[in-house]
């Protein structure tokens, strides 16, 4: 990884109120001082606390991960997503709500969900788009993601929305561009955005987060979507119960999720939320468990399997789905499975996150 840092980073009130002259290493430019100006309501809810010092001056705001957020603070996007839900059932479902800003989407993974409704969003708010990918950058050419960044930070994007195979790439981006910088997965660490869409549909079906029991199956020591889900649940309040090979997990897990089990069976007993993750086969060294037909034998969701869970359980997968070795395709396709759904709600998760980015109230919203 190459940095931990901040979360959602400072507010804009309080960093307009912390000293900018001579304060620090680095002055903020006149953009970064007019944007703290234009989003003080923002910074009243999706706030971190004030930092003492030099760096007290930033005035960046980010999502680079759940870890760090608070529960009002998931709250509010998630309340914000829901007034976004609305539009998208219009025949018109476009809002004059970013005219004006551009947004960056620099995808350096492939993706399809993520990639597509962050687009999709991003039109429906009236923002101009810039969709920049591996395939067709400078970065085969040897260019540095940092130097990359900074010639895209030329041409003044508001948001760069990033996804990036290594963890701590949005952080790096954080650092050192102006841009509201967001999340779209980087490596194993974080894919913030997922777990927002996820909670957004337990808490559509379910009617809350705390208090459910969820169990989350599969490749454990390579998923950003799991370590993304553990942070968002744990504070909800929801009971998370992990479940995979022992080679595919992490120590550190037991200090965020209630339980830490090998056998499916145990896992899937009385639970609410059965979340399936896709086997990484792309950053597994190899080795991690002998066969995908053992794999499904252990710990593949089955019809079987899903009769022990609560009986109104909902099955969820972030996708591309792996059939036949983490789900049976009649699970998959089955009456408790809500997959489908669960991307038609990242279209207005990834609004409320845009919006709330650029200085979007929820009163602004419901007014
Ligand atoms: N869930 C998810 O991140 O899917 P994509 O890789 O298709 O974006």
């Amino acid at each position: 990884m190459i940095d931990g840092g901040d979360r959602i980073q400072e507010g804009a009130a309080r960093a307009r109120r912390a000293p900018v002259a001579g304060a620090g290493p680095r002055r903020p430019a006149p953009r970064e001082r007019a944007a703290a100006e234009a989003v003080p309501a923002l910074a009243g809810i999706v706030a971190r606390p004030a930092r003492e010092g030099p760096s007290a001056a930033l005035v960046h705001r980010h999502l680079l991960g759940i870890q760090g957020l608070t529960a009002p603070e998931i709250t509010l996007i998630l309340d914000t997503a829901l007034a976004f839900a609305e539009v998208s059932t219009r025949p018109i479902k476009k809002v004059p709500t970013l005219r004006g800003k551009t947004v960056v989407n620099f995808f350096m993974e492939p993706s399809t969900r993520t990639r597509s409704s962050f687009e999709i969003a991003e039109k429906r708010l009236s923002a101009d788009t810039l969709n920049f990918s591996l395939s067709t950058s400078s970065l085969l050419k040897g260019e540095s993601l940092l130097d990359t960044a900074r010639n895209l930070e030329a041409m003044a994007p508001d948001m760069i929305v990033i996804r990036h195979k290594s963890s701590g790439a949005p952080h790096l981006l954080a650092r050192h561009c102006h841009s509201n910088i967001i999340n779209a997965g980087d490596g194993s660490h974080e894919h913030p955005t997922q777990a927002l869409l996820d909670a957004f549909t337990i808490r559509a079906k379910k009617g809350r987060l705390s208090g459910l029991r969820v169990a989350i199956i599969g490749d454990l020591a390579h998923s950003r979507v799991l370590r993304s889900n553990l942070f968002l649940l744990k504070t909800m309040g929801a009971d998370v119960v992990v479940c995979g090979p022992p080679t595919l997990i992490p120590a550190e897990l037991g200090r965020l999720a209630a339980g830490v089990t090998f056998r499916i069976d145990e896992a899937v007993e009385a639970a609410d939320v059965i979340m399936m993750l896709r086997i990484q086969r792309e950053r597994q060294k190899g080795g991690a468990f002998p066969t995908a037909r053992e794999y499904y034998n252990l710990f593949g969701l089955t019809e079987e399997r899903v009769r022990r869970a609560s009986p109104d359980v909902i099955i969820m997968h972030p996708g591309p789905m792996n059939r036949g070795v983490e789900i049976d395709s009649a699970v998959a396709d089955g009456p408790y499975s809500v997959i489908l759904e669960q991307v038609t709600n990242g279209v207005a998760v990834r609004m409320a996150v845009l919006y709330l980015l650029a200085g979007g109230t929820l009163d602004e919203l419901a007014g």
